[in-house]
């Protein structure tokens, strides 16, 4: 039995937010956050636009490549730290929107990692037999947790979604060779949203004045295991189906900064015309930025057939993780 990758989607907000305008907002320079993080611009969500808007649009997508019906659907898995409310899950209201009636459906939190473990727990569902056809998805409203007046964190993230079908199939196209996932919570406070949950409650005064429902990282750190977790992760994808890098023919990693991507590509020995970027245009999506990537190259053609493609992701938790495809 193999799981095959029947379609691919994605969805962004239109509405375009340049270094240019964020030079407006607070003290920072273009120049400063091209050659820091390689973003130029980003996406955000405009009043009425949630998580779930972009979940459903990308998921929309996915499933007319796939040529599959909602409601042929055994699951919804939907991966977020932004989701719509505390509860019900984001996965539930997507499944709703899409008319998804036979699908079991909840959310995934493992930050930027999330699609990963999102595919990894898919692949588990359909090689046991308990479902054929899955829809992982991957999608964000980053701009809402985002403090405006951290000129740290503020520059770095975007808004949107991508989306994967997943079928039990005989054939070998398009199938998912591996997943692997790893967790290290003894680094949970490097990168984390310390307000709104029982700890700090949103109720809590507390959490409004000291500002404590934003993003908060220490950047620097994060910085030095993110290269050294998608690296780890990346060779566990390699040696468990024995490959080299040498087999790659493409290598989606998370978009979180062009120097993590680069030291990660460098370090695998993966030149750049195999590694694929939009982080410029779409700043890190967080769980969105892996699958909104993978859409793109599929839809650019960048995907060959038998092409290995080789996925991984780093996010707080910290949680890291890798994906194996033979497109
Ligand atoms: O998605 C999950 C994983 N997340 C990540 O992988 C993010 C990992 N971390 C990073 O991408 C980088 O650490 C950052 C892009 C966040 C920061 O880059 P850095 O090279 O580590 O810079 P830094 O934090 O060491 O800051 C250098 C300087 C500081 O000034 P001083 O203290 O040296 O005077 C900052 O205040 O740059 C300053 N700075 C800025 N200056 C202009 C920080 N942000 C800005 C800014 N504009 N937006």
């Amino acid at each position: 039995m193999n799981v095959k990758i029947s379609g691919t989607g994605s969805s962004l907000p239109h509405k375009i937010l340049t270094n240019a305008d964020l030079e407006q907002m607070i003290d920072t320079s273009d120049e400063w956050i091209r050659t820091r993080t390689g973003i130029t611009e980003r996406r955000i969500a405009a009043p009425g636009e949630y998580t779930s808007t972009f979940a459903a649009e990308a998921a929309r997508n996915a499933l007319a490549m796939a040529g599959v019906h909602p409601e042929e659907l055994d699951l919804i898995i939907l991966s977020t730290v932004t989701p719509d409310f505390p509860f019900p899950s984001t996965a539930c209201i997507v499944q709703d929107i899409l008319g998804a009636v036979n699908a079991t459906a909840f959310d995934l939190s493992a930050a930027c990692s999330g699609f990963i473990y999102g595919l990894s727990v898919a692949e588990k569902y359909i090689r046991s037999g308990a479902a054929k056809k899955i829809l992982v998805i991957g999608s964000e409203t980053l701009s809402r947790i985002v403090d405006w007046q951290d000129r740290n964190t503020c520059v770095l993230f975007g808004d949107g979604a991508g989306a994967v079908v997943l079928e039990a199939s005989s054939e070998s196209d398009h199938s998912l060779l591996s997943t692997h996932t790893f967790s290290n919570g003894a680094h949970w406070n490097l990168l984390y949203q310390p307000g709104s949950g029982s700890r700090n409650p949103a109720s809590a005064s507390r959490t409004i004045d000291e500002r404590l429902i934003y993003i908060t990282m220490e950047g620097n750190e994060v910085f030095k295991h993110a290269v050294r977790g998608m690296e780890e992760a990346a060779i566990k994808a390699l040696d468990s189906n024995g490959l080299a890098p040498a087999d790659i023919s493409l290598l989606i990693p998370h978009q979180a900064n062009q120097r993590i991507i680069s030291a990660t590509a460098k370090r695998l020995e993966i030149d750049p015309p195999r590694l694929f970027t939009n982080l410029h245009r779409y700043g890190n999506t967080s769980s969105a930025s892996i699958p909104i990537a993978l859409d793109e190259a599929n839809r650019q053609g960048l995907l060959k057939p038998d092409g290995k493609i080789l996925l991984v992701a780093f996010g707080g938790g910290f949680t890291y993780g890798s994906a194996l495809v033979n497109w």
